[in-house]
């Protein structure tokens, strides 16, 4: 019989989670797509097969052609991680594919529309080209007309910007052109006098020594037939920049002593030809504007030393004084060139300042409004030589000036030196900062609002989650949670992004991964700094505390160097990606045999390294070697869960007895028969439950004590980094949500609403940033954007609005609709943009405290509803008793909840 039309229609192709990807080097990448029902009144559908057609071109494909992969139907309903299982790929390869589905009701949907995937350079001997920089610095600089005292010291110190280009004559008319690009340093391409793509700082940062990724560009369009010229810009960024803490100066120069470049541009002539020009001997160099460019330091522009038309086939150019042949280094196979997995930084958004207070005559200072990462651009008019000075801050001293020492000695200033033709505007390339506040002096003239422009950058990482509810305080709060999250992606999770620090911190990344889940797809992300964890991890097995490693070389701390088992766990569970666990399974495993070998009475008291304990906790000492204990026994649950999902079972078991034996050994050595934990702190007993450390018998007891702690602060929490991402979650679980809400409402100090009270526009680091008692706190550690204490993030989607994750159907291939409402909300309205589609739980109360509860549910998905109500006979479904209602099934009743299995759809559920 012929199949009906579908039900379905399928979009949002994926290709290893990005859309479209250029140049990826996995050759059998994992394919995704998103059903949805066509009719949204439309309940319970679910995909029964599908059909894969990858094609070498376009038009085959729109013919129906799957030369590369016709995967045939395949009965499944599998509609993520669909490995590709065609024909042998090859470098450069486009493949252009498109996917349909049949549902359960016997239809098959339209193709889906097309979308493609483009292959990198798969082998190292595709890679001809060198590395290139500058040569003779010394000269070049000495030959530079006028130079001043200051430009020669910062150019002979190598942070000045090299500029490197090549003319090449192209015979005839371009197809196609691929730019395959890296740098040991961060670049900027232009072809032709324009700047080529729009990601920033790239190639990211990797552990230089061992891997560097490459970026791919289209260019076809930038190209043409006759003379063109590619140029390239470099800056120092992680490779030789200041990295770290700028006093010991052990991150200054790391990886290597100035930056070089390595690009091939891969043309297909119309007529069939193909040239390829590489990074060689051919390419000439120079130094122009950018003096000094510098992460930690700032950008100093010298616009009188512009280039122009460098970047451009300009008859003459190229043949100056100034323009040097280029050193080569020959390429080897170390470090690996990989190619970039994830999303590119880029400039997220646009920020225009809010106001500007002329502090003292010639200072000016703009407040942008938010607490945010990049740099601003800036428009002047003056003499050739004027210096105009940007200084960024996060704070204001209380006279209005400029708050700069909890910058340490990151000096985040950048300057411009006008060439003084008319109206001249400035924005770095090779720098970032943390600020909200910017100082601005030297301008001539008098600045306004128009005179800068703010510019937000970070890791692309699309949005994937709102949440919002009637408590102002609270939607601040998970505002600030974002920007803290935006602030701090940036190629890696940094813990801050001003003061010289800015490092891959592990702690502060595993307790935050769940909610920066929850906020932005963040798996492309993670699959890369995932790969500088296992780059990082030493011979011993162990994990580091910051990744890529360097300046804090030392092995993982408790709660830091778990990370490593923490972040594919979570992967795994918010996108179903058991490739990520199989990928870094050893590297796991080599870590709790690390620890194994080295506690075998199983507490973990040795190999403690920098042993942080819960860092920045508020006069609550959790003891180190019970937090240390709890993480390993962790660990052992998690990797035995892991290693049951790929299929090694008895790996599972031992990995399973192995958290028994350290759960026992630490309720004997730790835990009294009353329930007390040694230290009697918060986090003691969060960590504790959270982890599955103790007897049935004695989780109400810790429970109760945890309430108890929060009651003799006057209900507050006292938890830092580590306890607090678990502290709502655990108290929700053990019944204590009201205590969650306390928490979550309270605005006096330590709290989170404290912060927000005072203005706060991301999460601070310290609950005693600022007090008003006591004003700042210890510059030394004082930073403003910070996003471990936002991990309350998580809870805000999983309990408040009840998004959560059935552990057994990762991925949210069956969600676990949970909320609870409570705290004085009225109303909270949340959606995420799961990897199966978009699910959204939306509750009010009415004045009568009636429930309403609205779920949409993706199609190919389920979802367990968990309402709260005394019994089924409250709930209504769209008006009828919700057993009888159209695809909802009573699955059971437990303590004060209801409980329905419901297929894809919306369901408006009330319980009266
Ligand atoms: C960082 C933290 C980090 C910690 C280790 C601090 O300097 O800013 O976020 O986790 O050191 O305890």
């Amino acid at each position: 019989m012929a199949a009906t039309l579908s039900l379905l229609s399928l979009s949002q192709l994926r290709c290893e989670y990005l859309v479209n990807p250029l140049g990826i080097d996995r050759t059998r990448p994992r394919l995704g797509w998103i059903l949805q029902a066509v009719d949204p009144e439309r309940r319970g559908l679910r995909q029964v097969a599908y059909q894969i057609l990858v094609a070498s071109s376009e038009d085959l494909l729109a013919a129906g052609s799957g030369d590369l992969w016709d995967s045939g139907k395949i009965a499944s309903a599998q509609s993520t991680h669909v490995p590709y299982a065609g024909q042998p790929l090859t470098s450069g390869q486009r493949c252009w594919w498109k996917v349909r589905a049949w549902d359960n009701s016997e239809g098959v949907s339209e193709y889906s529309e097309p979308a493609w995937w483009e292959m990198g350079l798969l082998d190292d001997t595709d890679w001809q080209g060198q590395w290139i920089g500058l040569k003779d610095l010394a000269t070049i600089s000495r030959e530079l007309d006028e130079i001043d005292r200051e430009v020669l010291a910062q150019r002979l110190g190598l942070l000045a910007s090299p500029y490197l280009r090549k003319g090449a004559t192209l015979p005839h008319t371009v197809r196609r052109a691929r730019l395959y690009t890296t740098a040991k340093g961060v670049y900027e391409i232009h072809i032709n006098g324009q700047r080529v793509g729009d990601a920033l700082l790239a190639p990211g940062w990797t552990d230089y020594y061992k891997r560097i990724q490459y970026q791919t560009y289209d260019v076809t369009e930038h190209l043409r037939q006759g003379e063109n010229v590619i140029g390239a810009i470099l800056g120092s960024g992680w490779y030789c920049g200041h990295v770290g803490f700028l006093a010991d100066d052990v991150g200054y120069k790391y990886y290597g002593q100035e930056p070089r470049l390595l690009l091939q541009l891969h043309i297909e002539y119309a007529d069939g030809t193909s040239e390829m020009i590489a990074s060689d001997e051919t390419w000439q160099g120079t130094f122009g504007p950018i003096v000094y460019s510098d992460f930690l330091a700032g950008e100093t522009y010298d616009a009188r030393y512009e280039l122009p038309g460098w970047d451009e086939a300009i008859s003459g150019i190229g043949s100056t004084a100034i323009w040097q042949p280029v050193l080569v280094e020959p390429r080897n196979e170390t470090p690996r060139l990989v190619a970039d997995c994830a999303e590119p930084v880029r400039i997220t958004e646009t920020l225009h300042p809010q106001g500007v207070t002329e502090v003292s005559p010639g200072v000016h200072i703009y407040d942008m409004g938010q607490n945010m990462v990049g740099w601003v651009r800036l428009r002047v008019q003056g003499e050739p030589g004027t210096r105009v000075q940007l200084r960024f801050v996060e704070m204001l001293n209380p006279d209005g000036t400029i708050y700069t020492i909890n910058l340490r000695s990151a000096r985040q200033t950048d300057s411009y030196i006008l060439k003084g033709d008319g109206q001249e505007t400035f924005e770095p390339h090779f720098t970032f900062h943390g600020f909200r506040y910017v100082e601005v002096t030297g301008y001539p003239g008098q600045p306004t609002l128009d005179t800068i422009t703010g510019y937000m950058i970070q890791s692309a990482t699309p949005p994937a989650g709102t949440f919002e509810c009637s408590s102002p305080m609270v939607n601040q709060l998970q505002r600030n949670i974002v920007w803290g999250q935006r602030g701090n992606f940036l190629s890696v999770p940094t813990d801050c992004p001003q003061r010289d620090e800015r490092l891959g911190w592990m702690g502060d990344a595993q307790i935050f991964i769940r909610t920066a889940c929850y906020n932005m797809h963040v798996a492309a992300f993670f699959n890369k700094w995932m790969n500088d964890v296992v780059d990082a991890q030493s011979a011993n097995g162990a994990f580091p505390d910051v990744a890529p490693r360097l300046v804090v070389k030392t092995d993982g701390a408790p709660a830091w160097g778990d990370a490593g088992v923490i972040i594919p766990w979570t992967i795994y569970q918010m996108y179903g990606d058991t490739a990520f666990i199989e990928q870094h399974y050893d590297a796991m495993t080599r870590w709790l045999d690390y620890l194994q070998r080295a506690n075998p009475d199983l507490l973990w008291t040795n190999l403690l390294n920098n042993n942080y304990g819960d860092w920045l906790s508020i006069a609550a000492d959790t003891p180190k070697e019970v937090m240390a204990t709890a993480y390993f026994a962790y660990d052992a649950l998690l990797l035995s869960r892991m290693a049951r999902v790929i299929g090694r079972y008895d790996e599972a078991e031992k990995y399973h007895a192995l958290h028994k034996n350290i759960s026992a050994a630490f309720c004997k050595a730790y835990v009294s028969p009353d329930g007390k934990i040694t230290g009697d702190t918060q986090t003691c007993y969060v960590l504790a439950l959270h982890m599955q450390l103790l007897p049935a018998e004695l989780r109400l007891l810790a429970a109760q004590r945890l309430v108890a702690d929060i009651e003799k602060k006057g209900w507050h929490l006292s938890t830092g980094f580590v306890g607090v991402g678990y502290l709502c979650p655990v108290l929700t679980d053990n019944g204590y949500v009201d205590v969650a809400y306390r928490l979550l409402n309270n605005d006096t100090f330590p709290s989170w609403g404290y912060s927000i009270k005072h203005g706060a526009t991301t999460i601070w680091e310290r609950w005693d940033g600022w007090t008003e008692e006591h004003g700042f706190q210890d510059p030394g550690m004082n930073s403003f954007n910070h996003y471990s204490l936002g991990s309350v993030g998580q809870w805000l989607f999983q309990d408040v609005a009840g998004i959560n994750l059935d552990m057994e159907h990762p991925g949210f291939e069956r969600a676990l609709i949970r909320p609870y409402p409570g705290g004085g909300l009225t109303y909270v309205r949340a959606t995420y943009q799961s990897i199966h589609g978009s699910i959204s739980s939306h509750w009010q109360l009415d004045e009568h405290n009636n429930l309403t509860l609205h779920v949409s549910i993706p199609a190919n998905t389920t979802a367990l509803v968990s309402i709260p109500a005394v019994s089924q006979e409250h709930v209504f479904e769209g008006g009828t008793p919700a057993e009888q209602a159209a695809g909802v099934k009573f699955l059971y009743k437990e303590e004060g909840r209801v409980v329905y299995e419901v297929g894809s759809g919306t369901y408006q559920f009330a319980v009266r």
